[in-house]
């Protein structure tokens, strides 16, 4: 165990007993807090004081964040197992400064397809580019799974208010339920479909692909290419499922897939607000890379919310991450960032391939305030198990009318934290069931309003936290071979699910499942 450590678990030891709320003071809160533009983060309603900073931001340098960070941005191989560098900062690097894989600079590239894809998407949205009887499309189904959907579907449900271009809709499950629901529900002739997969093999993707074009093709027959699009690395693949070469987005093998919505895997989202809008939104990237690679570490917002996180983690031994936008419009961020976080960091060996000595990603889950208050606050309230919170709240809503119910959502969002941090007066009550232990642990990011532009501040935020975590557990945050053995187990059940092979020398409970389904239980 390094110096650092030992020196923070000691650390916690010894002041384990203080109370978060009487630490509390002006001078702490403005250290414990740090603004990017109207972005302000607030970690002083943690455990963690002015020693423990230290502490921490000393393993930050320990750990030569600021060195992975460069490298990241500067191309190198940080994905070692996969061999590949780490870019999807370049595909909101609006700037369009050089940056280099192998000795080639991929902003040409990157910025050509951005343009191919507002062009498309402008097409799509003035009819200019129609279906095939001529008459524009009213609706738009994106197929995709993991990062192929997560991101797309979170972004589009967080920018309604912006919405002016086609509707969207979004399959996902290899349940047969999810694409016959949103397809019985829409008019072939009306609708794009747009096939979105990275690798363009995954079964999920593939088959419901199949079944959207079966669809289209017994309405439109051999037009029915006029009515799809893909987005994918394997640009190859596509032909395959009759998408014309112009309607084919590709990306490099250096986006990961739950890095991707910066590029192609956005289109959903530009055809629903507009090129104009979705560059505000790379924008909004573009601005937290900056903020990332300029600010101190002691004022830099993914630095500070991994600090947090590591401490939480590794030495409160908190090792589930509870996420509340207080925001309707980003109701999928929780599902977003499991993705994020629990694929990049849920490893368990180091970049060397030696077995982890401490925890590393948490188990990430979350719901939208105030809703998540009426279920499972009981718990973080009351329970045995400690689960640190982090709130979202923007200062303005997009409803001025109901500014009421607005002001009541902040009001709901700053009480939860306090509520959590204080607990009750031990004086105010002698009955046990109803005493608030407190000293509870939250983090609240607070914006201005959801905009485009905000909204990729705060993707991008997420994204460099859970960078900068990887970089202090040293391990790649990139790869995700954790996924590979259940589909290749499925695909060695699916003959034994249909009858076709027999399920002998599967494990007794598998048989029996597989019996108990045959027989309908
Ligand atoms: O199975 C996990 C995963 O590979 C994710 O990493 C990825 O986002 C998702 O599947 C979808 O992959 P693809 O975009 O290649 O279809």
């Amino acid at each position: 165990m390094s110096d650092i450590w030992k020196a923070l678990a000691d650390h916690h030891a010894a002041t384990k007993s203080l109370r978060i709320a009487d630490m509390m003071t002006p001078e702490r809160v403005r250290k414990f807090s740090a603004w990017l533009d109207d972005m302000y983060l607030d970690i002083s309603k943690t455990s963690i004081d002015d020693t423990a900073f230290d502490m921490l931001l000393e393993l930050v340098r320990e750990r030569d964040v600021e060195g992975w960070r460069d490298a990241m941005f500067a191309g190198e191989k940080i994905n070692t197992t996969e061999n590949r560098a780490v870019l999807h900062t370049a595909l909101r690097n609006l700037s369009g400064g050089p940056v280099y894989v192998d000795g080639q600079n991929v902003m040409p590239g990157v910025l050509e397809t951005l343009d191919r894809m507002g062009e498309f998407s402008t097409g799509i949205r003035s009819g200019t580019i129609a279906a095939a009887d001529g008459q524009p499309f009213t609706d738009v189904v994106n197929i995709g799974i993991g990062g192929s959907d997560l991101g797309p579907v979170m972004t589009t449900l967080a920018l309604a208010p912006y919405h002016d271009g086609p509707r969207t809709h979004f399959v996902s499950n290899i349940d047969g339920a999810d694409i016959h629901d949103n397809l019985a529900a829409l008019d072939p002739a009306r609708t794009l479909v747009i096939i979105a997969s990275k690798s363009f093999t995954t079964i999920e993707t593939m088959t419901n692909a199949a079944v959207a074009v079966d669809w289209l093709k017994a309405a439109l027959g051999d037009s029915f290419g006029a009515h799809l699009a893909a987005v994918s690395s394997a640009t190859g693949k596509t032909a395959a499922f009759g998408v014309p070469a112009e309607r084919v987005f590709g990306f490099a093998d250096w986006v990961g897939g739950r890095y991707s919505i910066w590029g192609p895997v956005g289109l959903p989202l530009m055809l629903a607000i507009g090129p104009e809008r979705f560059r505000e939104f790379l924008l909004g990237g573009e601005d937290m890379d900056r903020h990332f690679r300029t600010a101190p570490p002691e004022k830099n917002l993914p630095v500070l919310l991994a600090m947090t996180g590591i401490w939480h983690i590794n030495i409160c031994n908190h090792c589930s991450r509870a996420i509340h936008p207080y925001d309707q419009h980003l109701r999928r961020l929780p599902s977003y960032l499991q993705q994020l976080d629990m694929e990049s960091n849920g490893k368990g060996v180091d970049r060397n391939g030696n077995r982890l000595q401490r925890a590393s990603g948490p188990v990430v889950w979350g719901q939208v305030g105030s809703n998540g208050q009426h279920a499972f606050f009981q718990l973080l309230h009351q329970g045995s198990q400690i689960a640190p919170a982090e709130f979202l709240i923007a200062a303005e809503g997009h409803e001025p009318e109901l500014k009421y119910q607005h002001d009541l959502l902040v009001a709901n969002c700053l009480a939860q934290s306090k509520a959590l941090m204080h607990g009750r007066d031990p004086a105010e009550t002698d009955d046990p069931q109803r005493e608030f232990p407190g000293n509870r642990p939250s983090v609240t990011l607070a914006y201005r309003k959801l905009t485009p532009r905000t909204l990729g501040r705060i993707i991008a935020l997420y994204e460099h936290r859970v960078f900068v975590e990887g970089v202090i557990w040293n391990i790649n945050s990139f790869d995700q071979f954790g996924v590979e053995l259940g589909k290749i187990l499925a695909l060695d059940m699916l003959p034994r699910v249909q009858g076709t092979e027999s399920a002998e020398g599967k494990d007794a409970s598998t048989v029996a499942l597989l019996n108990a389904l045959k027989t309908g239980g």
